[in-house]
């Protein structure tokens, strides 16, 4: 599959080597291919491709968004013809001040990068733990339980795509329903960062879902 990532930060960077070691074609879809974010994910791996923003999303079947949320707006308005029709990942998150939900919780930041893209086919994943459980998913000695990663998008087939790749990377995908379930997955994410980094517990932990 062509696999297109905005952003190889903390985020996109281990989820953009890791799927390219599945096999994956994979392209930063890079504003400077010469910045350090590029250079370093390119350290990580260096078979990921660089291109110009409109050639990597013009050949990708999926696209992740990993910038800071306050890029979404930059980063996806030259793209909004070309992600037409594409299945859009969006990796960001909304965090405001004081670990607050960035937008009051009044709307997702799934639903307000649907809003700047709206014939984009957006899925949320890959938000709710820190990057470190992208570069290492493993938690071994759980037997079959694998660690969540809950998904959420108003298009399932988009989310089979993306409950795809889940698995591939490791994780059991778990849809959790509309786009706008994002609102519940981001106040998740504020609640690992808290717990994780705040009060001191380390990013070494993720979600299992025991069901009966
Ligand atoms: N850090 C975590 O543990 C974590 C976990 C889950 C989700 N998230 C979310 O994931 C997103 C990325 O976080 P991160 O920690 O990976 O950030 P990061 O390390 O700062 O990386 C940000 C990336 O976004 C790119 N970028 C910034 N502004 C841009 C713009 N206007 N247009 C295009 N690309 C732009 C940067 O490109 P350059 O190469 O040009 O600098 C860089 O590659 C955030 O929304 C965050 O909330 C973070």
């Amino acid at each position: 599959m062509n696999i297109a990532f905005i952003g190889v930060g903390n985020v996109g960077a281990p989820l953009a080597d890791r799927l390219q070691d599945q096999g994956h074609t994979v392209a930063i879809a890079a504003r400077d291919p010469q910045s350090q974010k590029v250079r370093d994910a390119l350290s990580r791996n260096p078979n990921l491709l660089v291109q110009a923003p409109l050639e990597a999303i013009e050949s990708a079947e999926v696209v992740f968004l990993a910038t800071p949320f306050a890029a979404i707006e930059p980063a996806l308005t030259p793209l909004k013809s070309v992600l037409d029709g594409k299945i859009l990942v969006d990796c960001t998150n909304p965090v405001g001040a004081n670990l607050t939900h960035g937008l009051q919780s009044q709307i997702s930041g799934s639903e307000t990068v649907q809003q700047l893209v709206p014939n984009a086919r957006v899925v949320k994943a890959f938000t709710i733990y820190g990057y470190e459980n992208f570069e290492d998913s493993n938690y071994p000695g759980y037997g079959e339980l694998k660690p969540v990663m809950l998904v959420a998008g108003n298009d399932f087939s988009a989310k089979e795509v993306v409950a795809d790749l889940c698995h591939q990377l490791g994780w059991e995908p778990i849809d959790t329903g509309n786009l706008s379930m994002s609102l519940h997955l981001e106040h998740m994410t504020l609640l690992w960062i808290n717990m994780a980094r705040v009060q001191g517990r380390g990013a070494g932990f993720v979600w299992a879902m025991l069901q009966r």
